[in-house]
């Protein structure tokens, strides 16, 4: 079997574009455009890259993005008074804190200082906890983003045995929670996992973010699995590979992600998609 390639790229592009008409249908009705506070701390290549990209994608379609670019040495207080300011400002309808933070500032305090109804990002406890409670309202952009490929490629996740590879806050237990809301059976593995080979040969829908180089062979996905590979790893010789040896993969998988193409712009366009719900849902 060869893999057909879930084009994310293109999902993402095509999604961009019916939010872009759902802005100017607000606009044209009178509507305010969504607002979104993008805040990064300090100066990392990758955090600096991967801001720059949300920024632009916001105003491209239509949105009002508002930039806080605080230096790396900015105290917890005063990354505080800031969430404590957009939270009150009525014309932000979402706040993103891109994390990491310095290690002087406490992530958890940030992320529960923002109001549930503007956490787009989906990394509140009470967001969360509403996914775990099969009920959610904003969701965790990575693992939404995902659920809309997976959407995408018309397979059934009712029953599917899934294993997700990685067990962070971000990707990974958020990953966990939607594909359960989506009937499959779920196994989470970490780093303390035994026997990663056999959960992995065992998974019918696979999701890798552990954020290391062709860490899972290709050898071990099962033939027509569905294969998530949320990894960005840049090599020494500049190129980018995910998480899983792609070229034995997408000879057994059924749907494979392609790196760079497949996550990385849906978890953007999920981010776009909750500014919009915030606006709609919450603030109108
Ligand atoms: N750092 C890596 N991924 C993300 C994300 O989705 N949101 C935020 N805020 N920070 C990140």
């Amino acid at each position: 079997m060869t893999a057909q390639i879930i084009d994310g790229k293109a999902i993402a592009k095509s999604i961009r574009s019916q939010l872009k008409n759902q802005v100017a249908e607000r606009i044209a009705q009178g509507k305010r455009a969504p607002g979104l506070a993008v805040i990064l701390v300090g100066s990392d290549p990758a955090s600096e890259v991967y801001v720059g990209s949300k920024r632009r994608a916001c105003e491209e379609v239509g949105f009002i993005s508002h930039s806080h670019d605080l230096p790396s040495n900015t105290t917890e207080l005063e990354l505080l008074r800031i969430i404590d300011q957009c939270n009150e400002d009525p014309s932000v309808d979402g706040i993103l804190v891109q994390l990491p933070l310095p290690e002087h500032i406490n992530e958890e305090k940030i992320i529960e200082r923002i109001r549930p109804d503007k956490d787009v990002d989906g990394f509140h406890p009470y967001n969360v906890g509403r996914l775990a409670q099969r009920i959610p309202l904003l969701r965790s952009c990575t693992p939404k983003g995902i659920m809309t490929l997976i959407e995408s490629t018309g397979v059934d996740t009712y029953g599917l045995d899934a294993t997700i590879v990685g067990a962070s806050n971000i990707v990974g237990r958020p990953m966990t929670l939607e594909l359960l809301l989506a009937g499959s059976t779920t196994m989470t593995c970490h780093r303390f996992t035994k026997n990663l080979e056999e959960k992995v040969r065992q998974a019918d829908l696979l999701v890798v973010a552990v954020g290391k180089p062709n860490f899972i062979p290709g050898e071990w996905i099962k033939e027509g699995a569905v294969v998530i590979d949320v990894g960005i790893n840049r090599l020494e010789d500049g190129s980018l590979v995910g998480d899983i040896q792609y070229e034995e993969a997408v000879k057994r998988a059924s749907f494979i992600t392609p790196v760079p193409g497949g996550v990385g712009p849906m978890t953007i366009v999920s981010l776009l998609e909750n500014t919009l719900f915030a606006a709609e849902e919450y603030h109108d």
